[in-house]
């Protein structure tokens, strides 16, 4: 018996080593009124990671509106698994409800340096070679397959009504 659990947890460990992942055809776009730079997919060893080296303009409070969608490939076409609004200066993104986004936004803590809640103050903003490694807890949590992803950020200040486009983001990811 504790042989085969042995065996099982080796095979576990062996399956999780090969995880993979592979970010594909990144595209974006910045409010230059907000934000300068340039975000990129490196690769570098078959490690596929995610960087961002980014100027803020002006400082973002108010309301800062996330809206994640990741989508799976079933058959031919994308499917939205999940599609969320959120308020990142009223909700800290490690915290959300939704078991993914937390996740995502716990394993972005590592790469990132600021704070994931606003406001957000003008200066230099980087993303170090964001990526999900085969040790990440994710892996587990991801069914393989192929994930397309979008992110679309709006910021409202105080007192207007105007929302205004501050990036947005879109990449297919790859889980083999
Ligand atoms: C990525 O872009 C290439 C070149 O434009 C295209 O052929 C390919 O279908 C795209 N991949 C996905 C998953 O849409």
């Amino acid at each position: 018996m504790a042989r085969y659990i042995a065996v099982a947890i080796a095979l576990s460990i062996l399956e999780m080593a090969t995880c993979t992942v592979r970010f594909s055809n990144l595209s974006y776009e910045l409010n230059p009124e907000y934000i300068k730079g340039t975000i990129n997919v490196k690769i570098d060893k078959e490690v596929y990671s995610i960087g961002l080296n980014a100027d803020v303009l002006k400082r973002i409070d108010g309301m800062f509106w996330v809206m994640p969608v990741f989508s799976k490939k079933i058959k031919d076409s994308y499917v939205p698994l999940v599609d969320l609004k959120l308020d990142t200066c009223k909700t800290d993104p490690t915290l959300v409800e939704n078991p993914v986004i937390r996740l995502i936004a716990a394993e972005a803590k590592k790469f990132v340096s600021f704070g994931l809640m606003c406001p957000y103050e003008p200066g230099h903003y980087t993303v170090n070679d964001f990526t999900i490694d085969n040790n990440n807890a994710m892996m587990n949590f991801i069914p393989k397959g192929s994930y397309h992803v979008s992110i679309n950020t709006h910021h409202q200040s105080f007192g207007s009504n105007d929302l205004n486009k501050v990036m947005s983001l879109s990449f297919y990811a790859d889980f083999e």
